[in-house]
């Protein structure tokens, strides 16, 4: 699962015998790559989106594996763009049932973070390890069309993804991000919603994020650029190195 088109278009591509369903306003195409059955989806944005996706493929397609790649911005200091983020906990930044309940915790679930599975954790892990040290994912990419990004030395970071219906772009907000949750390595829309489906119907899930802005003032021009030019690559590489 994508949340952008221009993310999933190459893997729809890899799928042998492809089928297309419509269910939703969302379009479902499924085949094979390598053997495996596979179905390949763009959510849209937010996390109604991504969880009524999410839902639709554990119900109608019955998938025993959940792969959501796509972009995020930074919110660590450390993480730069290019950079890979895999989610080892999921939280949803903006669930807040306060006096009720804790801030951040699912109402009825009474959980707060949705942890990745550690079979899927470590395969991911290795996976993008090798594409960054070995294939040098930096070579896949034709670094000729990035006009201004330098992904030269794109570092793998595992910890927390925040999801929430916000597009950050302000250094006012990511600040204000990071004092409430000061481990949050990256923020995006869909992540842990998501998780949360999966969870509910015991489904292992991986999200794997690359970093394509760092989520403030900046994130107006980067985002679309680095959708536009480098996205569909990372996508297309981190995909083929499972
Ligand atoms: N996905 C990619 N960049 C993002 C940002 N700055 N905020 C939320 N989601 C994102």
């Amino acid at each position: 699962m994508g949340a952008m088109p221009e993310e999933i278009e190459d893997v729809v591509a890899l799928l042998s015998n492809p089928v297309t369903k419509i269910i939703g306003m969302r379009r479902y195409t499924y085949g094979t790559i390598n053997g495996v059955k596979t179905v390949v989806v763009f959510s849209r944005w937010g996390k109604v989106a991504a969880s009524a996706t999410a839902a639709t493929l554990v119900n109608v397609f019955n998938i025993t594996e959940l792969i959501f790649t796509g972009v995020a911005g930074g919110i660590s200091p450390e993480l730069k763009i290019g950079d890979i983020v895999i989610g080892t906990k999921l939280i949803q930044h903006d669930i807040d049932a306060r006096p009720l309940m804790q801030q951040f915790e699912v109402p009825l679930l009474g959980k707060t973070y949705f942890d990745a599975p550690t079979i899927q954790l470590n395969k991911a892990q290795k996976a993008v390890t090798t594409l960054i040290d070995e294939s040098g994912i930096h070579k896949v990419i034709n670094t000729t069309t990035l006009s201004k990004f330098d992904i030269s030395t794109p570092t793998l970071h595992t910890g927390i993804i925040a999801s929430g219906d916000t597009f950050f772009a302000s250094n006012t907000n990511k600040q204000a991000l990071l004092k409430k949750l000061p481990e949050v390595l990256c923020v995006e829309m869909e992540g842990a919603a998501v998780a949360q489906v999966c969870y509910e119907y015991n489904i292992p899930f991986t999200v794997i994020r690359t970093i394509s802005d760092t989520a403030d003032d900046k994130s107006v021009t980067d985002f679309p650029e680095f959708i536009a030019n480098v996205a569909s690559k990372y996508t297309f590489s981190i995909i083929t190195s499972l």
